[in-house]
């Protein structure tokens, strides 16, 4: 596995690759890598011929300084875990080499970002499409891995891939849960073990909801899973809402909207972690 760090070096080693007539696959990530990250690479590596990896925490979009302070940073684990993976090229850059000046762009994505993340961690996406339109101008992949855990990044990346008519595929990888069913995460490491344990409630309880769909209203469904997470001690629900999966905005019934989506952030402690669940 080659580790890059410069984006000319990047692009001078691509190019080459391209010139053999290799496609290229590639995964964004921030690092202190998982399970979850892996199964995101080990795809990349067998449906392309070159497997690229970034490790970048991405200072434009942390809202919160603390938290992009704290971001675990395990560089020498993580080139292990991707070694095994399979993966060909780790890049993993400076922040003075990705923003050698501010990046002041910023992206529209109508009612997509308006809601869920993006109400509560205002700035977010758009520093996600910052960077990730920047990683994929360096790599220009002919398909990108994003895990559905984060749902509503993924409908951000493909508006924008959309909207910039970037010629790559996008390539959706489902949730990696731990055997508890707690959503892999690379935040999960910042929880005591009664924390991860209490977390797992989060979609045990997400799972149980599906069983009221044909009885219940989402109103009814968004009531009954906040009620039952906020019954665990260490978990504060900072919003569920269900959702379409296309337009990402509230459904009032399930008629309507061919993907359903209940999405959720909880507060373990001070801990912010996400997860979601299909309901149809
Ligand atoms: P990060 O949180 O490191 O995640 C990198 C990729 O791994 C994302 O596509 C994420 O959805 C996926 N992932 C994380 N946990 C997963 C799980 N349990 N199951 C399946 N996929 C999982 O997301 C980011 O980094 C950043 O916002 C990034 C896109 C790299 C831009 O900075």
């Amino acid at each position: 596995m080659k580790i890059i760090q410069t984006v000319s070096q990047l692009e001078a080693l691509l190019q080459q690759y391209r010139g053999e007539g290799k496609t290229i696959g590639f995964v964004p990530t921030m690092g202190a890598l998982h399970t979850g990250h892996q199964r995101l690479v080990e795809l990349c590596a067998s449906e392309n011929d070159v497997c690229v990896v970034s490790i970048f925490v991405n200072p434009t979009q942390f809202n919160n300084k603390e938290d992009l302070q704290r971001y675990p940073r395990t560089l020498d684990a993580d080139s292990e875990l991707l070694l095994k993976a399979d993966a060909d090229v780790l890049f993993a850059p400076s922040v003075e080499e990705v923003y050698p000046e501010p990046d002041n762009r910023i992206f529209d994505f109508g009612l997509l970002d308006k809601v869920m993340e993006g109400h509560f961690r205002p700035g977010h996406f758009n520093g996600v499409a910052q960077v990730v339109s920047k990683l994929f101008a360096y790599t220009k992949p002919d398909r990108a891995y994003f895990g559905e855990k984060d749902f509503q990044q993924l409908a951000i990346i493909q508006a924008m891939v959309k909207q910039l008519q970037l010629p790559l595929q996008i390539v959706p990888v489902p949730i990696v849960r731990e055997p508890s069913g707690l959503a892999m995460s690379s935040r999960n490491q910042l929880l005591s073990e009664q924390q991860r344990s209490e977390a797992a409630n989060i979609y045990r309880v997400l799972s149980e909801s599906k069983l009221s769909v044909e009885s219940s209203t989402p109103a009814e469904v968004i009531r009954w899973v906040v009620d039952r997470i906020s019954e665990v001690e260490e978990l504060e629900v900072e919003y569920f809402e269900i959702v379409d999966g296309e337009s990402l905005q509230p459904i009032l019934s399930w008629g309507v909207a061919e993907s359903v989506v209940g999405c959720i952030a909880v507060f373990c402690g001070s801990v912010r972690l996400i997860d979601n669940i299909r309901y149809k």
